[in-house]
């Protein structure tokens, strides 16, 4: 199986292609292009000898202070206006790439080849670059988006339970974010932490074209694609408050949680079998796959995650925003006063959430 489509942007359009078995060919035409790769690559691309930058994938490596190392570096491999740069790795490897590339001689292009189930559903389209700064996590970006993608569905099988899950959470959310229809369809796959490869290729392909829907529609984050951040202002506030022990995709299945005890919390009442429930009893059974959860959650603090949720970007000067879910199941952004009752039902539909998983 294969598919290929374009993604449609103002700097330009992208393609992106899935294909088992890409990336084994993609080595044997390496044609020139630097390598910026995760280092868990290191023996395959030294066997093939093919020039690389390794990174190690963590929250370290894409902070500011790391970047001016990267940039020299890449400069002694030769890097220049013509150079072609081909990243290969997860979220962490993309948005040092996505960065690097953006600012060096400013601006050369580049190819992604992304190795994580979150990178192939979610984070490798949209052109996003996320930078971290001291304790602030993406606090600073740029949009470069690659000039071509190549997903090879076969690189997830080597990440552990928790990776893979991680990135199924990402998918089940772009699809319930784009409606019932399209959510249906990605439930129908059966999506697990052992799903076969066929399948997770088709999660793949559904949840790009749903996301493809809210990128081309609003590039720059000023209405529809907000709505993608269901689950994440709580999700980063979680991730934040365990030091990052907690993965991205777990943080979001959590923080989705969250939104959700905080809307019963309102008053709003889900069907039964409805959209909302549906995806509740999904994200409950992938997070039942990830062994160290329990323990995860037990090490969080409340008032941390607050701290954390309190300090994000994505909120205005007097308004907490975060994205719930209505009555109807349709996601929608609300605003909340900073007040000390906003707080008060934040907190308490964090604890509420937590405690279901303990
Ligand atoms: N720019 C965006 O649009 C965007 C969107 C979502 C998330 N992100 C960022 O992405 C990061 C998380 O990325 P991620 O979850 O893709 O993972 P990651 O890049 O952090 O990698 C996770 C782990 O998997 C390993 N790994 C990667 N590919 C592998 C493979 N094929 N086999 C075995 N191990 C492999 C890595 O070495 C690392 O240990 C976060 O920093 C998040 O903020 C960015
Ligand atoms: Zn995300």
């Amino acid at each position: 199986m294969s598919g290929l489509f374009e993604i449609r942007s103002a700097s330009g359009g992208y393609t992106v292609k899935i294909e088992q078995g890409s990336f084994a060919r993609l080595l044997q035409e390496q044609g020139g292009a630097i390598y910026v790769a995760d280092e868990w690559f290191q023996p395959e691309l030294s066997r093939a000898g093919i020039p690389a930058l390794f990174l190690a994938a963590n929250e370290t490596t894409k902070s500011l202070e790391s970047i001016p190392k990267l940039i020299l570096d890449l400069k002694s491999m030769g890097a220049n206006r013509q150079t072609h740069i081909l990243a290969l790795g997860g979220g962490i490897v993309q948005d040092v790439a996505t960065f690097v590339t953006s600012v060096y001689m400013r601006g050369i292009p580049w190819s992604y080849i992304p190795t994580t189930v979150l990178a192939m559903v979610d984070s490798c389209i949209g052109g996003k670059s996320s930078i971290n700064v001291g304790t602030s996590k993406n606090i600073v970006g740029t949009f470069h988006p690659p000039t071509s993608i190549t997903i090879d569905p076969v690189l997830a099988y080597s990440l552990n339970v928790e990776q893979r899950v991680s990135g199924l959470i990402e998918a089940a959310k772009i699809c319930y974010c784009k409606g019932a229809d399209t959510f249906a369809d990605y439930l129908g796959l059966s999506p697990g932490a052992a799903i076969p490869v066929d399948r997770l290729e088709s999660v793949i392909t559904l949840s790009l074209m749903a996301k493809k829907w809210f990128i081309e529609i609003d590039e720059h984050d000023r209405k529809e694609r907000l709505l993608l951040n269901f689950g994440h202002t709580f999700g980063h506030a979680i991730e934040g408050a365990s030091h990052f022990r907690i993965s991205h995709g777990i943080g979001v299945a959590l923080g989705i949680q969250c939104a959700i005890e905080m809307q019963r919390l309102r008053g709003i009442r889900y069907d039964a079998g409805g959209r909302a429930a549906l995806l509740e009893a999904h994200l409950g059974a992938l997070l039942a796959a990830v062994p160290t959860l329990t323990a995860e959650i037990k090490a969080l603090s409340t008032e941390a995650i607050l701290d954390c949720f309190q300090g994000d970007k994505k909120h205005g000067t007097h308004a907490f925003k975060v994205v719930l879910i209505a009555e109807s199941g349709d996601v929608e952004l609300v605003a909340m006063p900073r007040e000390e009752e906003s707080l008060r039902s934040i907190r308490a539909a964090v604890s509420g959430a937590m405690e279901r998983f303990l």
